[in-house]
């Protein structure tokens, strides 16, 4: 029997609050296909009020937010930019450029963080005929979890707009970013035509996403989402939760980072492990164990012996996931831990 389990996998593994069960209790519900559900509507607006935008859209998924607006931006033919390890491209695997018939650009960007000069470059490119949209990705998971600051986002995309681009932020982890940069979430989203970001991560609602953008942008978003199968009844019941997220949920994010932080220079001192360092981190740690002649694979299944999950990143690194969860004691467990396997060998 395992002492503890210590789950560093993703901040997607939260329980909702019981403040959030007790609201999803009381929710007033209706149909939202005919846009009758009271707490839907009200989350939809909370979402578009954090980020100063007209609208919002409640979907399941922040999968499905990203493929809303990825639809509802682009036309087939159309020329999109990622960069190379965006959910929205490698997560998806591209899927949602094939269905739509875009051609997708993706280029490697440091912390993922794309800047103006390399944007201009792809786009005055020879294969490039239609641009049409740039999708930035804030926090960046591919690259550790890094916030991009609003500084970074405005240069990029008045590099963009300079060249008749819509901008289209995953915001999955928006509320890190936000926590990270001591900035309001309309900070960002002022340089941005439209922004995606989940309920279900840090902020530990257990369903759902959502899409903000103009109205006109959010309709057309809408009429995606019922096409993708997305539309949701007695929604208000998951979207319940949602608000309390919004909420009460965003200022304990900072916690979360300090548990990475702990992780990150617990971990750091043991001789053999490195850890990546973003400019702005969040609730990530990156771990890398070549040192060891360690493989992500070995490093997890010896995790897992002593109750410590984590998602490998081959060949040989591994990422933990802080989140509400996460205790001081669990940081220690994973730290001791650590430092027993590598002095066994
Ligand atoms: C940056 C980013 N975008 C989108 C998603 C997809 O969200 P969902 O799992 O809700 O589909 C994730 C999931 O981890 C993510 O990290």
């Amino acid at each position: 029997m395992l002492e503890r389990t210590v789950d560093l996998r993703s901040d997607t593994v939260t329980l909702p609050t019981q403040e959030m069960k007790d609201a999803m209790m009381a929710a007033a519900l209706g149909d939202d296909g005919y846009g009758e559900d009271a707490t839907v509507n009200r989350l939809q607006e909370l979402a578009a009020e954090k980020l100063g935008m007209e609208a919002g859209l409640y979907v399941p998924s922040g999968t499905m937010g990203n493929a809303c607006a990825l639809f509802a931006h682009t036309r087939s033919g159309d020329d999109v930019f990622f960069e190379e390890r965006a959910h929205l491209f490698a997560g998806a695997r591209g899927e949602f450029a094939v269905l739509n018939g875009v051609r997708p650009h993706p280029m490697q960007a440091e912390f993922g963080a794309i800047r103006p000069e390399q944007l201009a470059e792809i786009i005055n490119s020879e294969d490039v005929s239609q641009p049409s949209l740039l999708c930035i990705e804030n926090t960046h998971n591919g690259s550790g979890g890094a916030a991009w600051s609003p500084t970074a986002v405005a240069a990029v995309s008045q590099a963009a707009r300079a060249h008749g681009l819509k901008i289209h932020m995953d915001g999955a982890r928006i509320f890190n970013a936000v926590v990270a940069h001591g900035v309001d979430a309309k900070d960002y989203a002022r340089h941005v035509d439209s922004v995606m970001f989940c309920v279900s991560k840090g902020l530990s609602a257990p369903v759902g996403s959502l899409l903000c953008g103009p109205r006109s942008f959010i309709n057309e978003a809408d009429a995606v989402r019922k096409r993708l199968g997305g539309g949701m009844r007695q929604a208000g019941i998951i979207a319940a939760a949602g608000i309390v997220a919004l909420e009460k949920m965003v200022d304990r994010l900072a916690d979360d980072h300090e548990t990475a932080y702990l992780l990150c220079t617990g971990l750091e001192a043991i001789e053999g492990i490195k850890i990546q360092h973003p400019p702005t981190p969040t609730n990530f740690a990156m771990v890398n164990v070549e040192d060891l002649g360690w493989s992500s694979e070995s490093l997890i299944e010896r995790w897992k012996v002593y109750g410590i999950l984590a998602n490998p990143r081959p060949p040989a690194g591994a990422r933990l996931v802080a989140h509400r969860h996460i205790t001081r004691e669990d940081v220690a467990h994973v730290v001791d831990t650590t430092r027993r396997l590598v002095e066994r060998g």
